[in-house]
């Protein structure tokens, strides 16, 4: 038997005993093959290709612009650094929004084109219809409330969501409407820990968290930000496990000073 068939596949049906059983889901982003292999190999149980691809890799300031074409794109490349993970794609704002039908096409293209084994999207009660019609077709949904960066404008800021009754209640229904729809999991953005603690309790599906504290069932970060490559974005939530940013900018100046000194290429360095 191959190595490669030895390995255990984490499926939606994984992460739904994990939470049965007590045992904490991890998730990180990747927008690329090296990245995808890394996370892989250092044993994440999911990989989101996030539209955060449009601020991290694009460079933009919010994830608006980002297309259907390049998350499937940024998609293709993660599957094929992915032996175990669970592969879950962001459909990009306006692709699902509109109508039921657009939302279907835009996830049999993610599924089919881009190869994930889930796709997410943002809302609850609005987008009820489109969520129907994708699990319907048989894919797999992730919901995520609480601070859906597609509605940066309608918010007008990145602040805490949800601190307010009337928008707690409303989370906690949107919760259990998405369960009922079907979904396998729903992310929970940036919203106080003891609503993220009455979701996770309130659901049967496991909450994945950013900012919602440690009662969700599992937490999801973006790999740029948890090694430290983005030094100007630094929430509180946010842990960050190496300085990247200061490894990488070091080992890049000391490479132009050995070439200006010429001290590369060295013989054991040349033909
Ligand atoms: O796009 C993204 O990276 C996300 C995570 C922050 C959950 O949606």
């Amino acid at each position: 038997m191959s190595v490669h068939s030895e390995i255990k596949k984490i499926t939606t049906e994984t992460l739904r005993k994990m939470k049965f059983d007590g045992e904490k889901i991890s998730m990180l982003t990747a927008y690329d093959f090296t990245t995808a292999k890394m996370v892989d190999a250092g044993g994440v149980d999911a990989v989101l290709i996030g539209d955060s691809a449009s601020n991290v890799m694009a460079g933009y300031e919010t994830t608006l612009p980002i297309t259907l074409d390049q998350m499937i794109y940024h998609t293709q490349c993660v599957v094929r650094g992915i032996d175990r993970a669970l592969v879950v794609a962001d459909l990009p704002f306006g692709t699902y929004q509109s109508n039921p039908e657009k939302a279907l096409e835009s996830a049999v293209r993610m599924m089919k084109e881009g190869g994930a084994h889930a796709i997410k999207i943002e809302g609850g009660k609005e987008i009820e219809e489109s969520i129907r019609k994708i699990v319907n077709a048989g894919i797999p949904v992730m919901g995520h409330l609480g601070l859906t960066p597609q509605s940066i404008y309608q918010f007008g800021t990145y602040k805490v969501r949800a601190k307010e009754d009337a928008e707690a209640e409303k989370l906690l229904s949107d919760a259990k409407l998405l369960e009922e729809l079907g979904c396998f999991g729903v992310v929970l953005e940036k919203i106080p820990a003891a609503l993220a603690q009455k979701v996770s309790e309130s659901l049967s599906i496991p909450t994945i968290g950013i900012g919602a504290g440690p009662h969700c069932d599992g937490q999801v970060l973006v790999y740029h930000d948890m090694v430290g490559m983005n030094q100007g974005f630094s929430p509180k939530f946010l842990r960050r496990y190496l300085d990247l940013y200061s490894e990488i900018t070091g080992a890049v100046s000391q490479y132009v000073k050995d070439v200006k000194n010429a001290d590369f290429p060295n013989n054991q360095e040349s033909y």
